[in-house]
């Protein structure tokens, strides 16, 4: 810990950016983040309702955030979002969080069923990171980014295929944009949940299967979105400045590397 950084404030003075955070592990990575003293661009999908919410919380804890309704799915939508995170001093940390997993039988796929996927996991990820990594570049600042993997990246993931497809393209796109942001200073890791408590399990699973699902990890329960935050928090601060190109796996030991 350095002489300014109390375990509860190591990131103040940083802008963070987080995809998808009107709900789940967006949300609670929201709301850590500011605890630990970030200011906070809260981006939701048409949601100022639930968005709102998440801003309430986190100046209730007597922090700094906004709300931007932005679609990841287009460039155009991820640039206007980074952009605004000039209101609060410009984004050095981002967390490329908003996903959707919509369960579909591989021989049931269509294009535009595997390209929604595929546009808003994997090809959101690529341009959030670009957009805010060519601005670091060019002011010479460092930073750090987050990518929300997934275990369904190393083992196989019931009707799941263009989601599968999109997590492992974002472990692999981050092992090569850490080797060349390396030299800028910019760290990206990802973080890959197994099981967690929010909406995305119920697009497809039942209370029952969850239940069962959640009973074979070894450390007893699934994860809660608290569980996957604090970890995208360590992975954002300086305690983890020497850790880049990574996956860090948090499944509460269903899947061991
Ligand atoms: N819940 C799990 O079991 C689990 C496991 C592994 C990985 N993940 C990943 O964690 C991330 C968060 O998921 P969650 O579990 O909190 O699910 P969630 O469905 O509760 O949240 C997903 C968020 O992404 C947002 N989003 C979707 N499309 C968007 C778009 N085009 N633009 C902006 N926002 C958009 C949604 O509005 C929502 O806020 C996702 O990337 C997901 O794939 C979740």
């Amino acid at each position: 810990m350095t002489e300014q950084a109390t375990p509860t404030q190591r990131l103040t003075g940083r802008i963070a950016l987080v995809t998808g955070a009107q709900q789940g592990i967006g949300r609670a990575s929201a709301v850590a983040l500011a605890r630990a003293g970030a200011s906070v661009i809260v981006n939701h999908l048409g949601n100022g309702a639930a968005a709102r919410q998440v801003i309430d919380e986190i100046q209730a804890l007597g922090g700094e955030a906004i709300a931007v309704d932005a679609d990841v799915s287009t460039r155009e939508d991820c640039e206007r979002l980074v952009a605004a995170g000039d209101e609060l001093g410009g984004v050095d940390l981002l967390v490329n969080n908003a996903g959707i997993f919509p369960r579909t039988p591989f021989l049931d796929l269509n294009d535009d069923d595997w390209d929604r996927v595929l546009d808003t996991n994997l090809k959101a990820t690529f341009r959030c990171s670009q957009i805010v990594a060519r601005r670091l570049a060019a002011d010479g600042r460092p930073g750090a980014i987050v990518n929300l993997a997934s275990i369904a990246a190393f083992r196989p993931s019931p009707r799941g295929a263009h989601y599968a497809a999109s997590k492992a393209g974002i472990v692999g796109f981050t092992h090569t944009a850490a080797a060349e942001l390396g030299p800028l200073g910019v760290r990206i890791n990802c973080v890959a949940p197994g099981l967690v408590d929010t909406a995305q399990p119920r697009y497809g699973m039942t209370e029952a299967d969850i239940a069962a699902a959640s009973a074979l990890v070894p450390l007893g329960q699934m994860a809660t979105p608290d569980d996957i935050a604090d970890v995208i928090v360590f992975l954002l601060s300086d305690e983890a400045r020497h850790v880049t190109g990574q996956t860090l796996h948090v499944n509460g030991g269903q899947y061991t590397v």
